[in-house]
C-alpha cells in the first residue's frame, strides 16, 4: 500500500469515528482537528512495522488510537500557555477556530477516545492491553507529557544539548516509538523483531523532531500549515539554535543512518520502513 492509500484510508476511518459522536461544539471541533489533515506519517509507521514482522492484521484502529494521541498533543501544544500558535495543518488552529475551553476539551476527549477505540479493538486482549500499556507510557508523565513540561521549562531557563536530546525524545520520540510497538504487537512479532523496531524507533522518533526544527527555520508556512518561525519567536532552544543549520542537518542524516542500520534483521519488507526514515528527515513539510 502506498503512503498516499495509508494516509487516505486513515483520513476516512477518522471521519467515521468521530461522525458517531454526539452533536455538540466539542465533538464538532474534535472533528475539524482531525479533519484538515496532517501527514499521518505515525499511522504509517504502525502499518509497515507490522507489514516488517509479516503480519496482516486490522491495523487501523491501533493507528487511529496513536493519531488520536497525537492530534489531541498538537491541539494543546498550540494553547496560548504553550507555544501559542494560530495556524495548524493549514487551518486556524482549534482554540482560534472556537475557543480555549473547546480546544482543551477537544484534547482530553481525543486522548480519552484513542484508550476507548482500543479497548474495542479486534485484537486479543493480550494484545489490547500491550497497545494501550505502550500507548499510555509513551503519552504520559514519563514520556510525552513529561517532555512537553521540559520543554516549557527550557523555554525560560534554556538546556544544553544533552538536555534537548531527552526533551525531543520524551515530546515527540516516545510517541513514534509506541507506533512502532504497536504495529509489532498487532503482528505478533519476534522479541528480535520488537527489538529492531524499537531500536528503530528511537532513532527516527528524534530525527523527526530535528526535522520539526530544521523546518520552523527553513520551511514555509505555506507548505509546513504551521508558522514558520514559531521557535525562534518563543525563544526555544532547538538542533538549529545549539548546532546551526549544517549541525542540525547532519544529526538528522546520522540518525536516519542509525535508524536504517537498526532494520539489518528484516529483509526487503522492511523497505518502506527505510523510505520512512529518509521521509523523515528529508521532508518539507
Ligand atoms: C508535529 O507533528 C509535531 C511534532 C511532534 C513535531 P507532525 O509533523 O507529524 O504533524 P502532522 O500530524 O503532520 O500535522
Ligand atoms: C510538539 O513539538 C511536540 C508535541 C506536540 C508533543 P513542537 O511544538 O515543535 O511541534 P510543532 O512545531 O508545534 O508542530
Ligand atoms: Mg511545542
Ligand atoms: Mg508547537
Ligand atoms: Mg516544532
Amino acid at each position: 500500500m502506498t503512503n498516499e492509500e495509508i494516509k487516505s484510508q486513515v483520513d476516512t476511518y477518522l471521519e467515521a469515528l468521530v461522525a458517531t459522536l454526539p452533536d455538540d461544539i466539542v465533538n464538532r471541533a474534535a472533528a475539524y482537528s482531525l479533519k484538515v489533515g496532517g501527514k499521518r506519517v505515525r499511522p504509517m509507521l504502525v502499518f509497515e512495522a507490522m507489514k516488517a514482522c509479516g503480519g496482516d492484521a486490522n491495523w487501523l484502529p491501533a493507528a487511529a488510537a496513536i493519531e488520536l494521541v497525537h492530534t489531541y498533543s498538537l491541539v494543546h501544544d498550540d494553547l496560548p500557555a504553550m507555544d501559542d500558535d494560530d495556524l495548524r495543518r493549514g487551518h486556524a488552529t482549534v482554540h482560534v477556530k472556537y475557543d480555549e475551553a473547546t480546544a482543551i476539551l477537544v484534547g482530553d476527549g481525543l486522548q480519552t477516545l484513542a484508550f476507548q477505540h482500543l479497548a474495542q479493538a479486534p485484537y486479543s486482549a493480550e494484545q489490547k492491553l500491550a497497545c494501550i500499556l505502550a500507548l499510555s507510557k509513551a503519552s504520559g508523565l514519563s514520556g510525552m507529557v513529561l517532555g512537553q513540561s521540559m520543554d516549557m521549562v527550557a523555554e525560560n531557563e534554556g538546556t544544553d544539548l544533552a538536555g534537548l536530546k531527552t526533551v525531543h525524545q520524551l515530546k515527540t520520540g516516545a510517541l513514534i516509538e509506541a507506533a512502532l510497538a504497536c504495529g509489532a504487537i498487532i503482528a505478533n512479532a519476534s522479541p528480535e523483531q520488537v527489538d529492531a523496531l524499537a531500536r528503530y524507533g528511537r532513532a527516527v522518533g528524534l530525527a523527526f523532531q530535528v526535522a520539526d526544527d530544521l523546518l520552523d527555520v527553513e520551511g514555509d508556512s505555506t507548505t509546513i500549515g504551521k508558522p514558520q518561525g514559531s521557535d525562534i519567536e518563543n525563544g526555544k532552544t532547538t538542533y538549529v539554535s545549539l548546532l546551526g543549520i549544517a549541525g542540525a542537518k547532519e544529526q538528522a542524516q546520522q540518525l536516519c543512518n542509525e535508524a536504517i542500520a537498526a532494520l539489518q534483521c528484516f529483509g526487503e519488507t522492511a523497505d518502506p520502513l527505510r523510505s520512512l526514515a529518509k521521509y523523515i528527515v528529508e521532508r518539507k513539510q
